[in-house]
């Protein structure tokens, strides 16, 4: 099995790739493909790893239906026609779980980098603007006590409200279509309906996979729901919030501050009056960004195309269906 990889990954997922005898190659430029090239490149392999947001649609799928795998190198796969694939049988693979632990510590960091205007803070520092003593300014708020309430409470939202509750003994809410069993007994997190999310929530942490469902939830309607005092927080998918509706709720003082570890578009345009605002912080996607977390991620991915390579069923699979008689 020959595999082409469209970055270069940890060497975790290399090791296994070579030592089940695979042939692989790593796109090494840093820049996107673009559809039609990648489509032109995958016609001399016989699997894909993708990694990131490379476009595999229907266009893509059906100029690609002799690949024998696509092994997403992320837990989000909404950047593949699922159902397509399926209708293709082909199997989608992906990494779940091993980055759930690192990406809840990147909202964590959010959480209290909005609440203390860290960001900003640290900014004026390097604009030689640590001036004059004054008890009243550059003030945060605290969170102890206070409400974490999750929008989308699976592995990951549950490790964040795990955070919160120890750290700051906040009580936990969320809302998510299936009670979460485990949260409510661990926890003590109460389920509830979106409005209520929205009206008591201190801080509000999304961690639902992007679909149309989920696409724009984060509007202006329901931005002025929140509590002025509230922070929200996306680290799932930049397009579950509308960007402009964030900054005019900001603006607008509907909502007290926003961390951000994914944006819409990405990157984000060092233009952003995101960037400026004092209660706003902004990561450039490293939910997963640790040595540990991504070399777990190769590690998956390399798994999934090494058992298909050998004919059997992906140990980490997105659309099981495909193995349906
Ligand atoms: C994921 O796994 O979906 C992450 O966003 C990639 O870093």
């Amino acid at each position: 099995m020959k595999v082409f990889i469209t970055r270069i990954i940890s060497q975790s997922g290399i090791q296994i790739l070579k030592n089940a005898g695979i042939e692989f190659v790593q796109w090494t430029e840093k820049r996107d493909l673009p559809q039609d090239e990648l489509i032109a490149i995958c016609k001399d392999y016989d699997a894909l790893i993708s990694v990131g947001q490379d476009p595999i649609n229907k266009v893509f799928l059906n100029a690609s239906k002799h690949l024998k795998v696509i092994a997403q190198m992320a837990v989000g796969f909404d950047n593949i026609d699922v159902s397509e694939a399926t209708k293709l049988k082909m199997p989608i693979g992906n990494t779940p779980g091993v980055l759930s632990s690192a990406t809840a510590d990147t909202a964590f960091l959010l959480m209290l980098a909005v609440s203390r205007k860290a960001f900003y803070l640290y900014k004026k520092i390097i604009k030689g603007e640590w001036g004059f003593y004054e008890p009243t300014a550059n003030l945060g708020i605290e969170l102890h006590g206070k409400t974490l309430g999750i929008y989308g409470l699976g592995k990951i939202g549950f490790e964040l409200a795990a955070r919160c509750r120890n750290a700051f003994n906040m009580d936990i809410i969320y809302c998510n279509r299936n009670p979460n069993l485990l949260a409510e007994q661990e926890l003590d997190a109460t389920k509830v309906s979106f409005e209520d999310l929205l009206a008591q929530s201190d801080v509000l942490s999304v961690h639902t996979a992007l679909t149309a469902e989920t696409k724009g939830k984060f509007n202006i309607a329901a931005f002025s729901k929140m509590k002025m005092t509230s922070i929200f927080i996306n680290t799932a998918r930049g397009a579950i919030h509308n960007e402009t509706d964030l900054i005019k709720a900001l603006n607008e003082k509907m909502i007290w501050g926003a961390g951000l570890d994914v944006t819409n578009p990405e990157p984000m345009d060092r233009d952003n009056p995101l960037l400026y605002m004092p209660n706003v912080a902004v990561l450039p996607h490293i939910g997963s960004a640790t040595e540990e977390t991504r070399s777990a991620m190769a590690r998956l991915a390399a798994e999934n195309i090494v058992a298909a390579s050998k004919g059997e069923r992906l140990p980490h699979v997105v659309n099981p269906q495909v193995y349906e008689k």
